[in-house]
């Protein structure tokens, strides 16, 4: 049986982190809904409490039966979660005078207490809170302290349970990783077995027994989610996988023979389909973004569709889902800023039944299966790009000139990257065609032509994203080479806005 961690999620920002730290310390972890704890499930071996956005005094303020808790599970409280620990059992938490935010030393450790263990007076911690614990339940104690706040961490007599006032999740908390060490493999005595290679034995040997001899098809985007799920399937399942790869014209230059000829290595059963036609008929004309998504996905769905139909006898669809599309935690305070499933009606209009291999990994675990598959390095280490492909990078109608003009321009823009070395040191680039056209002057003649905007941000998950700092050199050669070589542009900028408030994407 699997041992694993239940972290509950109270809300917090932060609780994706928590558990792609613990899954750090080659340990199995699920993040659930503060109100949906397994009780029943015999491999929990600790919980830990998130963070959350409410204040214990909230009327809105989730809670959990922290009674059905204490005593029977190694807990972890952090930030909010200490707080409700304390609250709950007669402590007092009160709005702090000013909002902590941001870095702090403890200033007192209480070295002999197992959580701290090799954490000493000094260490940078990361606060972000807006209340704080003022008074400890009889029976607890401070085991450490910074100047601001008395009671940045306690411990509830002998039990096992603590709480910390900081977030230990984060980077900035140097010594987050040891106290997230202590209390999982420590205390809660994990044994550290979760890793790529025994996922994949693992994953391997279930979807033998799940799918026998049936048949399953997938969808291949060229991304790494989908190509990782495809390799595992065909480890599992051979000559029954059967995986499609849809051309809708707005891929990257050479996108589709590359990664067609990729895929091919990989020994993957793939039929490639051009259907740019179709595409580009039924986006004619369309320049709001949402319907460009709309339009996209359906006609997605009916391509594959019709391929899949001339396969006989398939019983499954696969799909590269990740755990983080899975959290349902996550849009317990959330809000849809995008559309971004663009395949989400396939399995109910295909009456198939859903096989996602991939839907308990963090990107990274999904990166070094993929490695531990003897994956090319080009497949894996790919920047994430948008379903809709192109078709969001064009503000307005798209046609197939556009998207030529736009290949182009991309191509020089992330060969660049690569020949400059700075590919792996940005999370995704591309380039935008504006719907702006602007004077510029080549040779003698006066030119009216258009705007391109080059986007490179650097981010962990996607989830939020800074304007990466590329070299004011690269961005000189770059801007030369687009203005010089592409045809019909005569101007680039680069989007310097992070997330948020602005989005990765432009549309
Ligand atoms: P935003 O623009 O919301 O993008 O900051 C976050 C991440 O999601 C990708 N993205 C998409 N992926 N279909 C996808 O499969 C979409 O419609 C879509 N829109 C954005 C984006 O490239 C970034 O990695």
């Amino acid at each position: 049986m699997m041992e694993k961690i239940i972290i509950l999620d109270f809300g917090s920002q932060t609780t994706q982190l928590i558990g792609r730290r613990v899954r750090e310390l080659n340990t199995y972890c699920e993040i659930l809904p503060y109100n949906k704890m397994p009780y029943d499930d015999p491999s929990v071996i600790g919980v830990i409490l998130s963070g959350s956005p409410f204040s214990v005094y909230d009327e809105k303020a989730f809670r959990t039966e922290l009674d059905r808790l204490r005593g029977h599970y190694p807990l972890l409280g952090i930030c909010y979660g200490a707080q409700f620990m304390a609250y709950t059992y007669g402590g007092t938490v009160e709005p702090a005078n000013s909002r902590e935010y941001g870095r702090a030393h403890l200033s007192k450790v209480n070295e002999a207490d197992p959580l701290l263990r090799d954490i000493t007076p000094g260490a940078q911690v990361w606060m972000s809170h807006g209340d704080t614990i003022t008074s400890l339940p009889d029976g607890f104690s401070i085991i450490a302290s910074t100047d601001q706040v008395p009671v940045a961490a306690f411990r509830a007599g002998d039990e096992k349970m603590w709480g910390v006032q900081f977030h230990p999740e984060v980077y900035h908390s140097e010594c987050g990783m040891q106290l997230l060490r202590n209390f999982v493999v420590d205390i809660c005595g994990s044994r550290q077995s979760w890793s790529a290679a025994s996922f994949i034995e693992s994953t391997v040997a279930e979807l033998k027994a799940q799918l026998g001899n049936d048949k399953v098809v997938l969808g291949l985007s060229g991304g790494v989610d989908s190509s990782v799920a495809a390799v595992l399937l065909n480890k599992a399942i051979g000559k029954n996988l059967t995986c499609i790869f849809v051309d809708h014209g707005m891929l990257r230059k050479n996108e589709f023979a590359d990664v067609m000829r990729d895929y091919e290595g990989l020994g993957l059963n793939v039929i490639g389909v051009d259907a740019s036609p179709k595409f580009f008929a039924d986006l004619a004309g369309v320049t709001d973004p949402e319907q460009k998504r709309k339009i996209i996905g359906r006609d997605f769905i009916e391509v594959f569709d019709e391929e899949a139909r001339k396969l006989t006898d398939v019983k499954w669809l696969g799909q590269g889902t990740i755990y983080p599309d899975c959290i349902e935690s996550l849009s317990i305070t959330g809000t849809t800023i995008k559309s971004h499933h663009n395949v989400g009606g396939l399995p109910e209009k295909m009456h198939l039944k859903l096989c996602e291999p991939l839907r308990l990994l963090f990107k990274d675990e999904v990166r070094a299966v993929g490695r531990e598959l003897g994956m090319p390095e080009r497949l894996i280490t790919r920047h994430p790009f948008p379903g809709p492909g192109l078709a969001v990078r064009i503000l307005g109608d798209i046609t197939p000139e556009k998207v030529a003009v736009l290949q182009e321009a991309d191509h020089i823009f992330i060969q660049g990257l690569r020949d400059w070395g700075l590919y792996d040191q940005v999370w995704q680039a591309g380039v935008i065609l504006l719907p702006v056209q602007s004077v510029g002057v080549m040779g003698d003649e006066r030119t009216y032509e258009r705007a391109v905007a080059l986007r490179a941000v650097t981010s962990t998950d996607a989830m939020t994203a800074d304007w990466a700092r590329l070299p004011y050199d690269f961005l000189a050669e770059v801007s030369n080479k687009i203005i010089n070589k592409v045809r019909g542009v005569n101007r680039v900028t680069y989007d310097i806005s992070s997330k948020p408030p602005a989005t990765i994407e432009w549309e």
